[in-house]
């Protein structure tokens, strides 16, 4: 059966059906997105977006049933594999927790890179270079985004699970290394687009192998504390891979659909740049211009612990706490002891705020989802910029398990995180830092927060330091 699925060898009202239904789930899956973007309407944007894949998918097999050539066995083909992956799909997202997201996210991310390599392989063995060069044109570029995809995705779910360290590589010559990869590619992209006959599957697999590389070493040469603008970018690619995908199968709804996340992804990445202070354009080519960190001792000195029972019969006598969280309390599941820490405090008097760094925990508004969860008013949880200029009168900072979005070594240069904003806990009165042992944050800088003069630590697992604290108070 052809890989140019539809629409012209169908008979008129099938054609109008299909492409009705291609139409319908185009909308749907825009109201989805308009419905994600608030955390209020988020649940009925999941269902549009649900209920247009229904359609999108139902209406392909549609219209493969009445293609010439369909035979029952190509049915069991597609079923076969559909039944598999959707087996597949559902037991990963029972199984996935909250901390796992990106990892998830990252690994479907691959899954529809390489889907586009192979659907672009495909579609030039039907084709054959007896394609116009538009047609060709699309073949390349969509295995070269979804290469790309791949390789980069597998490297950022290795450095997200941590089985690839996160610190970046930095081989001599790196940007030279990328732009000597984009010359072989397009040198390729149009090699193989003007010849004819069987050599033309030479610069495809060249062209492969350097997309393949390309996607590798643009995303192994970015740091642990840039990852949040890396999941974006290669969320935007993967929209691209499945646009190009569409354009070589002619299946309209793919081209929308891959369109659609192509531009939400590339919108996203720009604002976690913003977020963190990044440049846009230094993030996509792989670190290009940033500043080697500099290896240092770290800071030391003498730090000061502290006990729940203490640190109660402080919190009963403060006036105003605020409490930053971060990637510690996702882990530990500490979000509903905090939000009943927050309640007792609230209900004594005292004035609770939460400060929600952009890029706290390991997810886009992650934070801000498990407070919700555990039914912290939204009027009291306050983004960076809203309350970073009310540290210096908060008398207690609470920071439950956040380390590199508090961490002052930001505003000097020479770190992975340098000039990425983050919270000023430090100005609090006294501010107690609750996580198990010294070691720093996700992206490996040393925190001087803790050695500092009005610091206190509470050692152990978020949930229960804040357990033992709610029952003290
Ligand atoms: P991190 O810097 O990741 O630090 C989390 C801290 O929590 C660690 O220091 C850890 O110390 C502590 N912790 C872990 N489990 C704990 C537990 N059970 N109980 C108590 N403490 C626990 O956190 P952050 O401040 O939220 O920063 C997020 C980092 O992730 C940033 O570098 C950001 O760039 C990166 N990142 C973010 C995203 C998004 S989109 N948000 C995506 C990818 C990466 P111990 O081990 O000593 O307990």
């Amino acid at each position: 059966m052809t890989s140019t699925l539809l629409i012209a060898p169908m008979a008129g009202s099938l054609v109008n059906f299909v492409n009705a239904s291609f139409i319908i789930s185009g909308l749907l899956f825009i109201f989805a997105l308009a419905g994600l973007s608030k955390f209020e309407t988020s649940k009925k944007g999941n269902a549009y977006g649900i209920l247009g894949m229904v359609i999108a998918i139902i209406a392909t097999i549609v219209a493969l049933v009445k293609l010439p050539g369909y035979s029952p066995v190509s049915m069991v083909l597609l079923f076969i594999p559909m039944l598999i992956g959707g087996a597949f799909g559902v037991w990963k997202a029972l199984k996935v927790e909250m901390t796992g997201m990106p990892e998830l996210i990252a690994q479907l991310h691959s899954f529809v890179g390489l889907a586009a390599v192979l659907i672009g392989f495909n579609a030039f063995a039907e084709e054959g270079t007896g394609a116009s060069t538009f047609q060709l044109s699309e073949i390349w570029i969509g295995i070269f985004i979804g290469a790309l995809t791949f390789t980069g995705s597998l490297v950022a779910w290795g450095k997200l699970s941590g089985k690839v360290p996160s610190k970046p590589l930095t081989l001599p010559g790196r940007n030279w290394i990328n732009l000597g990869l984009l010359v072989v590619i397009i040198g390729c992209g149009i090699w193989f687009s003007n010849v004819s006959g069987g050599i033309a599957w030479l610069p495809l697999v060249l062209l492969t192998l350097a997309s393949l590389f390309l996607g590798f070493h643009l995303v192994a040469a970015i740091g642990g504390a840039d990852m949040p603008v890396v999941i974006s970018m290669l969320n935007s690619y993967s929209g691209w891979a499945a646009a190009f995908s569409g354009f070589s199968l002619h299946i309209p709804v793919l081209i929308v659909t891959g369109a659609l996340v192509g531009f939400s992804g590339a919108i996203l990445s720009y604002i976690m740049c913003k977020a963190m202070n990044r440049s846009f354009v230094s993030v996509i080519l792989g670190g290009f211009g940033d500043a080697p960190a500099v290896e240092g001792d770290g800071p030391d000195g003498e730090i000061t612990e502290i006990k729940a029972d203490e640190l109660a019969s402080q919190l009963s006598d403060a006036s105003s706490v605020i409490i930053a969280p971060g990637y510690g309390m996702a882990v530990a599941q500490a979000q509903y002891p905090v939000a009943e820490l927050a309640k007792k405090l609230r209900d004594k008097g005292v004035d609770v705020k939460f400060a929600i760094h952009p890029v706290a925990g390991r997810l886009p508004g992650h934070m801000n989802v498990l407070l919700a969860e555990a039914h912290v008013p939204y009027d009291i949880v306050m983004e960076m910029d809203e309350i970073n200029d009310d540290f210096a009168d908060a008398d207690i900072v609470l920071v439950i398990g956040a380390n590199d979005t508090v961490n002052p070594a930001a505003m000097d240069p020479g770190t992975p995180i340098s000039g990425m904003p983050v919270l000023h806990v430090w100005e609090g009165h006294e501010v107690v830092v609750f996580k198990r042992s010294m070691k720093p944050g996700y992206a490996g800088v040393e925190n001087p927060l803790f050695f500092a003069d009005n610091t206190r630590m509470l050692f152990g697992d978020a949930k229960a330091s804040v357990d033992a604290l709610v029952a003290a108070l």
